[in-house]
C-alpha cells in the first residue's frame, strides 16, 4: 500500500537516532553527523516527492513514521520513542523541502536534557526552520481529492475537533458548555437517522498519535449507530451519541505519567486510571446543556453488565441502557486498536471475544445486536471476491450482510489499484457485481486498514 517501506522508516528511526547521539559529540561538519543526516534527509525527501508531508510519534511509547508501527523496537527505535515520550512530543509534520540544516537543529535540540516539544518547536520556528511542525493536522488518511465534499469524513473531522477541545478546555480547568458537542451530535444523528451505516466505516480510522480524541469519536459512532440499529428515538440517539463522544472525558484529570504509561499498571496505578469514570461524570453534570442521563452513561461505562466493574460504589445503583450500550461500543474499538501491549484485532475476531463476554461483562442482548449489525463480514475485513479482486469492506449493507460495500484494493491479477474504487455488492439489474469468498489478512497483504478509511 505504500512506497516508504517498514525498512525505510525503521532505518530513518536508527539514522535520527545516530545523529542525536552524535551531535552532542562533534561539530556540524563531522563525518559522524553529516553522513546520518544526508541519509536520512535523502529518505525523507524521496517520501516527501509523492505527499507533501511526512508523518511520526509516539503513542503509548510506541513509535510509528507513517504508517509504520514499532511495537517491538531494536534498541535505536526504542531510544527515540522514548526521546519524544519523555519531551511529550506525539506527534510531528515534516515538509516538503526539509534540509540537512534543519534536521541538525532538530537533532541538536533533541539532544538536549530537560527540554520540551513545544519548546524544541518554538526554538526551530525562532531559528527560521519551517519544515518541521510539533503536532499532526491530517487526521484522515488516503487521497485528500477523496475527502472533498465527503460529508460523513468532515464530521468525523468535526467530532474530532470537538472531542479535542472539550478535552483541552477541561485541561486548562474549564468546564465548557456543551454547545460544540451538541452541535457535531446533531449532525452526526441526522446523518445516522437515514442510515445507520452512514459513520460506521469511520469508526475504523485510527490515529496512533491521537488516541484519546480517535477513540472518543470511535466510541461516539459506535454507540450510536448500535442505538439507530435498535431503533430507539433521536433524543435518545443523541445522548446515547454524546456519551460515547465524552465516556473518557475524566481521563483530563488523571495523571498523564498513568495514562500514558506503557504496559500494565500496578494495583495502585488501576485505582487512580479507575477513576476516571466518576470524575468524567463530574465533568459531564457541570456541562451546560448536556442532559444528566449521559453523565450517568459516564459513571457507568465500566460497571460490567453483572455490576462488577468500577466504581464500586455505584454497582448497587440503576444504570440504563446507555450505559450498556457505550460498554460495547467502547469494548470494540479498545480491541480493534493497536495499544501498546498488543496488536489490534481484527473485526470478526474481535466479534467473537465480545461474545464470550456476553452475559458477564457485556451485556448480552446488545452484543448480539452489535454483531448482527456489523453483518457477516464486519466493516474492515478484507475480503477475497469470487472475481479475484481482493477488497476492503467499508459499510455494511443496511439489511443483508452478505452484500457489503466493499473497496477493491487488488485487482484479479494481485496488482494494487491507484486508486481503491468503491463498489456495493449489491445485486443491481440482476447482476451482482461479485461474490466474497473468503476474508484475508491484512498483514499478508501489507495492507493498513485504518489508511484506508478515507471516505
Ligand atoms: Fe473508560
Ligand atoms: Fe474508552
Amino acid at each position: 500500500m505504500t512506497e516508504f517501506s517498514h525498512n525505510d522508516a525503521q532505518r530513518a528511526a536508527m539514522l535520527l537516532t545516530a545523529s542525536i547521539k552524535s551531535v552532542t559529540l562533534y561539530p556540524q561538519a563531522h563525518p559522524a553527523v553529516r553522513q546520518p543526516l544526508q541519509e536520512l534527509t535523502c529518505i525523507f525527501e524521496a517520501r516527501l516527492r509523492r505527499k507533501p508531508e511526512l508523518h511520526l510519534g509516539v503513542v503509548e511509547g510506541v513509535l510509528f513514521i507513517e504508517g509504520h508501527i514499532f511495537v517491538t523496537p531494536n534498541s535505536a527505535v526504542a531510544e527515540l520513542a522514548d526521546r519524544f515520550s519523555s519531551r511529550r512530543i506525539e506527534g510531528l509534520t515534516i515538509y516538503e523541502g526539509v534540509t540537512t540544516d534543519d534536521l541538525f537543529r532538530f537533532a541538536s535540540l533533541l539532544a538536549v536534557r530537560d527540554i520540551s516539544g513545544e519548546e524544541i518547536f518554538a526554538r526551530l520556528e525562532e531559528s527560521g526552520v519551517r519544515t518541521l511542525r510539533l503536532g499532526i493536522d491530517q487526521l484522515i488518511y488516503g487521497d485528500s481529492a477523496d475527502l472533498e465534499g465527503s460529508a460523513p469524513s468532515q464530521t468525523y473531522k468535526d467530532a474530532l475537533n470537538a472531542v479535542r477541545d472539550t478535552m483541552r478546555e477541561i485541561e486548562n480547568g474549564r468546564i465548557p458548555a456543551g454547545d460544540k458537542i451538541n452541535a457535531v451530535v446533531d449532525n452526526m444523528v441526522s446523518m445516522t437517522i437515514k442510515d445507520h451505516t452512514t459513520l460506521l466505516g469511520l469508526s475504523m480510522i485510527k490515529d496512533y498519535d491521537n488516541y484519546t480524541f480517535n477513540h472518543s469519536v470511535n466510541v461516539g459512532i459506535l454507540s450510536l449507530s448500535l442505538a439507530a440499529y435498535l431503533g430507539m428515538d433521536r433524543t435518545t440517539l443523541h445522548d446515547i451519541n454524546t456519551a460515547g463522544l465524552l465516556h473518557d472525558i475524566g481521563k483530563t484529570r488523571i495523571d498523564k505519567k498513568i495514562l500514558n504509561k506503557p504496559g500494565k499498571l500496578s494495583d495502585a496505578e488501576y485505582e487512580v486510571m479507575k477513576q476516571h469514570a466518576e470524575k468524567g461524570a463530574e465533568i459531564v453534570a457541570a456541562m451546560k446543556d448536556i442532559d444528566p442521563c449521559v453523565s450517568d452513561a459516564v459513571l457507568g461505562h465500566h460497571i460490567k453488565y453483572n455490576r462488577t466493574g468500577y466504581p464500586e460504589w455505584a454497582r448497587g445503583r440503576g444504570f440504563g441502557a446507555m450505559a450498556d450500550i457505550v460498554a460495547v461500543a467502547d469494548c470494540y474499538d479498545a480491541i480493534t486498536t493497536l495499544r501498546s501491549y498488543s496488536m489490534p484485532t481484527l473485526p470478526k475476531p474481535a466479534l467473537d471475544i465480545m461474545g464470550r463476554l456476553a452475559g458477564t461483562s457485556l451485556n448480552s442482548e446488545y452484543v448480539s445486536k452489535f454483531g448482527e449489525m456489523m453483518g457477516r463480514y464486519p466493516v474492515g475485513t478484507l475480503v477475497r471476491l469470487d472475481n479475484n479482486e481482493i477488497a476492503l469492506v467499508v459499510r455494511p449493507h443496511p439489511m443483508e450482510s452478505e452484500i457489503p460495500a466493499v473497496k477493491i484494493i487488488f485487482d484479479a491479477n494481485g496488482e494494487v489499484l491507484p486508486k481503491p474504487r468503491v463498489a456495493s455488492l449489491a445485486a443491481k439489474d440482476g447482476a451482482r457485481y461479485a461474490s466474497i469468498v473468503a476474508t484475508v489478512d491484512p498483514i499478508l497483504k501489507n495492507v493498513d486498514v485504518g489508511r484506508c478509511f478515507s471516505t
